[in-house]
């Protein structure tokens, strides 16, 4: 599916266009939660847990009431007045708002402190005093999952154990036996440790209970406003707050990544704050409070099998995982998926016979399983198959691209209906490795390896060959609490040409308010510039499940199309009627309908526009808008093949990354700068948990990790010259052809790197590292190994 590329001035898709939003973020006139001050705002400020696992004896707020400024103090049975110290998790989980007598984690909210100022609330804050008896906390998922280890969710009646959910994926048997069939069979333990988001802005709202018109109003920092509206009517609708008198305004969001899904308790506290004192109450998390107690992502530990003939023809894949949910299951995946796409594990490969399964488990460690810039658990899937592809490739003394080479899916296979259950839209995943490593001039580097080699140098080349899935609906199988994973668009043309577009996603610095205007541009020819595009406010934009897991494109992107068409339908209309031939006497080219074989009679889309409000033809109705609910008929499947190169220093462990190369395959694509600004920007998020972030938790649940002093955020000093070229292979059943983007390249780029790794470290023995692989994990390996300079 080919796209004619309108010309500069109408700027629709193809066109490298400067983003709209970017003059006012980057003068700092960008609008955010904490920019905005409403009249007698207060500040709250949460009181967290310092212990992993204890009893709440006492909680006393005498001091800190006796602070000028200080007005309440809401702990877990002010809350429980109103049945509102629990709330759902959007798993369908349970979770603490505010607790009564247990804390669950560390950093756990226990109760609240409102006041007059910020740093009064701190000061409120500090002068809590809890007073704790400590419980054995439940760190390791392989203890919690024993027989006769203590349940820790003691409080929900049925559940027996500490197993959150059970899921798999394939037949179990038949994959049994083709791995026991199988000529070589590779095994790697492999962890992918718990990380977080550490997005420029944390999280926060602004909760304004108007009692006179008994209307909510909370500005927050979500990715998904509408479905957090649904959530809040249905945690407190009994108290009044009913969906229509809810207002949710997500402002500019500096960062989302998938931690800004879910609903925290600081949100839910500051609205029953709101609602009890009947002032605004403004809750902003510090950098802290953000990485210690909101959602984390990945933690999990997978077992991977991988069987082959000895020719290198892949035939099994066995995977059992290990998922370390926290105390609650507050993930943001679909109803029917609670371990996400994880079964996409099959990758880029023709593989006849698969089983995955995964047990998530209860600890006391934050709850969640969010998404960290991927799809449902995508990067974890891309991982294990990509690892022990080389693992494979290592055993079977084949080169890693030849061993690609030989079982991925072919061209003429797609549509390829994989062996766990999906259906790969479009793929050519060959030329897309070939590229990469023309770019990269694999076969010289290979020559400089084995050179450095007999000298003792270690240098590795590691590729990643992914396939990504986004853009969830379709609403069939895709749904969060019930509601179903459609997208929408609403389009209005002004009387002099000029157009609003709305959309039930949010953008979070990913450009959609350039992007969606493009489509618009090039559907109808209104100039992008013409176009302003609105998000996140749920009395205006019409109704969707919001941006993460790359699904704006696919879906409110289609919703787009599909709505402008409808306009250009009825402009249609308009034109003949102005033009007084028939509807199929015009011809249309972007912005115009033309008379055939008489090009100078012809109106412009602006002059159908006004006539829709002037003089339009009698029985039609007025005005120019349509809107569009997209539900898509299936994801979309957007691959690359990535190439990293390393030196690694035996005195010290340090792996260095020479060079990058990533090919990407996104289908057509909206606008060529600002895909290559989220494959750079994926690349450095998928660099960050392969050489240096992660979360850990010593015996008694304290915290490592938990402010950027021990987390490291990668800087531009870290990360390498990133090398990104594409190939295009559209999606055939998105209208335009597109598949997302956004998060192929976090996907993609950690077993990139983790491979050239172990490429350069496998003649010594080292078979598998797990990430991040930090300069004092190669050190100790190599040590072990005897290998250090
Ligand atoms: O849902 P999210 O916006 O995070 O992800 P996406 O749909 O993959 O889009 C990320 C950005 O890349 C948006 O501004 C898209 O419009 C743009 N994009 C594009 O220009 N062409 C594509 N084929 C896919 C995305």
């Amino acid at each position: 599916m080919t796209i004619a590329k309108t010309d500069a001035k109408i700027c629709g898709m193809g066109h490298s266009m400067k983003r709209k939003e970017d003059p006012r973020f980057i003068r700092g006139q960008g609008r955010y939660v904490d920019d905005i001050v409403l009249p007698g705002m207060l500040y709250m400020d949460i009181v967290r847990s310092p212990y992993a696992h204890a009893k709440i004896k006492k909680i006393d707020t005498s001091a800190a009431l006796k602070i000028p400024g200080v007005l309440a103090v809401i702990d877990g049975p002010t809350l429980a007045k109103y049945n509102l110290h629990w709330m759902p998790t959007i798993s369908s989980d349970t979770q603490m708002v505010l607790p009564i007598d247990e804390v669950m984690y560390q950093a756990q909210e226990v109760c609240a402190v409102i006041a007059t100022e910020r740093y009064i609330a701190a000061d409120g804050a500090d002068a809590v005093e809890v007073e704790y008896e400590p419980l054995p906390p439940m760190i390791d998922p392989f203890k919690s999952i024993a027989k006769g280890a203590p349940v820790l969710r003691h409080d929900k009646k049925d559940q027996k154990d500490n197993i959150a959910f059970h899921w798999e994926a394939g037949d179990r048997a038949d994959t049994d036996k083709a791995m026991a069939a199988a000529e070589v069979v590779v095994t790697e333990n492999i962890y992918l440790p718990r990380i977080h988001v550490a997005s420029m802005e944390t999280c926060g709202c602004i909760a304004d209970f108007d009692s006179a018109q008994g209307k909510l109003t909370v500005y927050m920092t979500t990715q998904a406003p509408h479905a957090i509206r649904t959530v809040f009517a249905l945690v407190a609708g009994h108290v009044g707050l009913s969906e229509e008198r809810i207002r949710i305004i997500s402002p500019d969001i500096g960062g989302g990544f998938g931690g800004k899904v879910p609903v925290y308790p600081g949100y839910v506290i500051a609205v029953a704050a709101s609602v009890v004192i009947g002032k605004p109450v403004k809750w902003i998390e510090d950098r802290m409070e953000n990485l210690q107690a909101d959602s984390f992502a990945r933690d999990y530990h997978m077992k991977v099998e991988l069987g082959a003939k000895k020719d290198g023809t892949m035939t099994a894949l066995r995977i059992k995982t290990i998922a370390d949910h926290g105390y609650s299951n507050a993930s943001a995946n679909p109803s029917k998926f609670p371990a996400g796409l994880f079964s996409i594990c099959t990758g880029s490969y023709d593989l006849k016979h698969a089983f995955c399964e995964v047990d998530a488990v209860y600890t006391n460690k934050p709850p969640g399983g969010v998404a960290y810039r991927c799809s449902f658990r995508v990067t974890e899937a891309v991982h294990a198959i990509e690892r022990i592809t080389d693992s494979l490739a290592h055993k079977l003394n084949m080169d890693p691209a030849a061993l690609r080479m030989k079982n991925f899916i072919k061209f003429e296979q797609f549509p390829y209906k994989s062996v766990l259950g999906w259906e790969y839209d479009s793929g050519n995943y060959a030329p897309a490795l070939k590229k990469a490593m023309d770019i990269i001039g694999y076969d010289a580097l290979r020559k400089e390896q084995a050179e450095k080699r007999k000298k003792g140098e270690l240098m590795g080349i590691g590729i990643s060959s992914f396939t990504e899935i986004v853009g969830a609906g379709p609403s069939k199988d895709f749904d969060i609490l019930g509601i179903k994973m459609f997208d929408s668009a609403e389009i209005r043309v002004h009387p002099t040409g000029k157009a609003i577009a709305r959309f039930g996603t949010k953008s979070q610095g990913q450009g959609h308010e350039t992007t969606y205007a493009q489509i618009v541009a090039q559907e109808l020819g209104i100039p992008a510039s013409d176009v302003q595009v609105e998000e996140g406010d749920t009395d205006t934009a019409p109704y969707g499940l919001g941006t993460y897991a790359s699904r704006s494109t696919p879906t409110s992107g289609a919703a787009c199309a599909m709505a402008a068409r409808k306009i250009r339908d009825k402009a249609r209309k308009i034109a003949a009627h102005l033009l007084e031939v028939k509807e199929e006497d015009l011809e249309w080219e972007p912005g115009k309908f033309s008379v055939k074989g008489a090009p100078q009679k012809s109106k412009t889309i602006q002059e159908c526009a006004f006539a829709a409000y002037t003089n339009h033809p009698q029985g039609m109705e007025a005005g120019m808008e349509a809107t569009h609910y997209y539900d898509p008929p299936n994801l979309t499947f957007p691959f690359g093949s990535y190439i990293c190169v390393v030196d690694i220093d035996s005195g010290t462990g340090v792996v260095k990354v020479r060079r990058f190369v990533a090919v990407d395959d996104c289908g057509n694509i909206i606008n060529p700068m600002i895909v290559d600004g989220q494959i750079h920007g994926g690349l450095n998020q998928g660099l960050a948990p392969a050489l240096y972030e992660q979360i850990s938790y010593d015996e008694e649940g304290n915290i490592t990790g938990g402010s950027f002093i021990d987390y490291y955020v990668p800087t531009s000093l870290e990360s390498p010259n990133w090398e990104t070229d594409k190939t295009t292979t559209p999606s055939p059943h998105h209208p335009f052809g597109a598949k997302g983007v956004g998060e192929s390249a976090t996907v993609g780029a950690p077993p990139a790197i983790a491979n050239a790794v172990v490429d350069a470290l496998y003649h010594l023995g080292i078979t598998h590292l797990d990430i991040p692989i930090t300069p004092e994990k190669v050190w100790q390996a190599l040590k072990a190994k005897g290998a250090t300079a």
